[in-house]
């Protein structure tokens, strides 16, 4: 988890960055010195012998070693956000800062930098800088999780505004994430409230270095997504007994450097189902054994219901039943236990998109008596919603735990009241029109 400094030359990356690395006890790593080892020469010498297509293809490379190095302060080249490959890389598991500063500003600190040509010679400083700005402002903003002006401020004030800035950053961190909808609905509550939080995604290959990366850098929070939800419970301080029940965490809380684990998916299915049935004595089969099935038969048992545990693996339903005190547990056989239940939730992956045609229900086994609750939410309108739906049951769908789950998180972050109907609104919006609605299948 790397802190990426962005921001034209004289905006204060190296200076800044100094101060970031010692603080927050980093290594600081300078991608402008990087490419002057690589090339053997400096940058302008670099840019006169080669040409500046061969100063970015140098630093392309760069950009992909340095994405690669762990916890990080990245004092970055100033044009490397030209390149949408280059930002995307940095974006993987870096949090991009953009310092800014008005021309004036810029020119002052530049005043005595000859290490850098101008881009187009002939032009001096000042219009060089101007229209370098120019080109790449809207580059930078689209490029930028967080952005401080440095106008006015010693370089020592911007770190410690940086470091500030770091204690309202939320993350999502799991591999892969670049689909994932978790950003859209926490930015959406965050942009609702008027709160200064911010939220991204960091493709996380080891969950240890992302854990002290949350702890050194003081960042507020993070959901866990697959495949870490199990793994990072024996890097936190405290566990919630609802997810040491669990065996898995979906929500770190960091309180001074305390870290907390918590699991919302059964709690966030239960107020999706509870805003059609209350489930306490009633009749409920759970199909499916994994993640998302373990959470939701927590959530289930200590709501009072009657539970049944299925699955295609019958010894796992079995197991899961044990462990949560369930009144049964078995095989798909048992399947026709639903003509009797009250209750039916799919929390396998059976009809997720692609292979929307298909239900792990035959459609015989439904009923109107029953509220059917499918927890796949890519397609919203599952083949087993839509039988359901002709059979006269209640249905839930999908999307209602992804957001209730996403809401209690954004509580435990903010300790603010989630504003439901807005991110609900992000969430369908995406869902039903959203360029990535084909590949939605994670959190
Ligand atoms: N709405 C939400 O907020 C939310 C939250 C979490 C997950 N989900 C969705 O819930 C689903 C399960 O997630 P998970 O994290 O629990 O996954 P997981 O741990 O991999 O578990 C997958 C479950 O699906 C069953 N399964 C897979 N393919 C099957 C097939 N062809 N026939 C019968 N059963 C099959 C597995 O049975 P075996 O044990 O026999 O392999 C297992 O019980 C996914 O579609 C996920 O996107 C939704």
């Amino acid at each position: 988890m790397n802190i990426v400094l962005i921001g034209m030359r004289g905006s204060g990356k190296t200076t800044v960055g100094r101060i970031l690395a010692q603080k927050l006890g980093r290594d600081l790593v300078e991608m402008d010195e990087l490419i002057t080892q690589r090339a053997g020469l400096s940058i302008p010498e670099t840019v006169d012998k080669y040409g500046w297509a061969k100063f970015r293809e140098i630093e392309e490379e760069i950009t992909g070693e340095v994405s690669r190095m762990e916890n990080i302060i990245n004092a970055s080249g100033g044009g490397v956000i030209t390149e949408a490959r280059n930002t995307a890389r940095l974006k993987e598991n870096g949090a991009l800062v953009w310092l800014t500063a008005g021309v004036d500003t810029l020119l002052k600190r530049t005043g005595q930098d000859s290490q850098r040509p101008p881009l187009v010679s002939g032009r001096t400083q000042r219009g060089d800088l101007e229209m370098t700005l120019a080109e790449r402002k809207a580059l930078y903003q689209r490029a930028a999780d967080l952005m401080v002006d440095t106008e006015g401020k010693t370089p020592q004030e911007t770190a410690e505004m940086v470091i500030k800035l770091l204690s309202k950053i939320c993350c999502l961190i799991g591999d892969p994430v670049e689909h994932s909808l978790s950003p859209l609905i926490h930015n959406a509550g965050y942009k609702a409230l008027g709160i200064d939080y911010v939220y991204i995604p960091f493709r996380v290959k080891e969950v240890k270095k992302a854990i002290e990366g949350i702890r050194g850098l003081g960042i507020r929070g993070a959901s866990v997504t697959l495949p870490h939800k199990t793994s990072t419970l024996k890097y936190l301080d405290k566990i919630d007994p609802r997810a040491e029940a669990i065996g898995a965490v979906n929500t770190i809380v960091n309180d001074e450097g305390v870290l907390s684990g918590y699991n919302t998916d059964g709690e966030g299915a239960l107020k999706a189902l509870e805003e059609v049935t209350a489930p306490g004595g009633k009749k409920a089969v759970l199909i499916g054994s994994g993640g998302a099935a373990s959470a939701i038969a927590a959530a289930l048992k200590d709501s009072g219901a009657e539970l049944v545990i299925l699955n295609r693996t019958g010894d796992k339903a079995r197991e899961l039943a044990k462990k949560f005190n369930a009144e049964d547990g078995g095989g798909l056989e048992k399947l026709p236990l639903i003509t009797k239940a009250d209750i039916l939730i799919n929390a396998t992956s059976v009809g997720m998109s692609p292979k929307t045609g298909q239900s792990i229900v035959p459609e015989e086994l439904l009923h109107s008596r029953l509220t059917v609750f499918d927890i796949v939410y890519n397609p919203r309108e599952t083949r087993l919603i839509t039988q359901a739906k002709e059979k006269g049951c209640a249905v839930v769908y999908g999307y209602k735990m992804l957001l209730y789950q996403a809401a209690l998180q954004f509580e435990l972050f903010t300790g603010l009241k989630a504003p439901i109907a807005v991110m609900e609104s992000a969430l369908t919006q995406a869902l039903e029109g959203g360029e990535n609605a084909t590949h939605i299948d994670r959190r």
